[in-house]
């Protein structure tokens, strides 16, 4: 029996001037700026995600609830699924997640998000940066989805 030991590493930025680069601010700026979008009347929980393709090109999402509640979809899987139904073959290089609401901490993204994110990672064989910001809260960066989903599942499972 062996003792085995996960580290995951991230970045925490006090606020959006420490040293955060500047393509992921431009992406929580624009965030932020789209909030006002989120359709939000049965949580009141409003969330919006940019994303950024290798062709620079810059994509937003905002959640989209329904009066059938199971049939709303968060922020960010509407970005990425109306980047991917535009641009298929582009490489998503980095992806930002910020809400209304504000906290000390970022809020993180759902079991179901993390999931579709890390199929596409899994896909163009390159990290997708994920950025998180509640707010006024601190800013946390991870390198790539699966330090937010390790041992996740992926279709080499089903290439059999
Ligand atoms: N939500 C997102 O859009 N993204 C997340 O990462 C977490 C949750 C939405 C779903 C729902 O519209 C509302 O937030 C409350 O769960």
């Amino acid at each position: 029996m062996n003792k085995k030991n996960l580290n995951i590493e991230f970045l925490e930025y006090k606020n959006i001037d420490d040293e955060i680069p500047k393509s992921t601010a431009n992406l929580l700026n624009m965030a932020d700026n789209n909030l006002k979008n989120a359709y939000a009347p049965y949580s009141n929980f409003r969330v919006s995600s940019a994303l950024q393709l290798e062709n620079k090109e810059i994509v937003l999402g905002t959640n989209q609830e329904n009066a059938a509640y199971p049939s709303g979809i968060c922020a960010e899987r509407v970005a990425i699924f109306a980047a991917k139904s535009q641009y298929p073959n582009q490489t998503i290089e980095r992806l930002v997640i910020t809400t209304e609401q504000s906290r000390e901490n970022p809020f993180s993204p759902c079991g179901a998000c993390r999931q579709v994110i890390s199929e596409y990672e899994h896909q163009q064989k390159s990290p997708i940066e994920i950025t998180l910001k509640a707010g006024n809260s601190k800013i946390w960066t991870f390198k790539s989805i699966g330090d937010l989903l390790p041992f996740s599942f992926d279709a080499e499972a089903l290439n059999f």
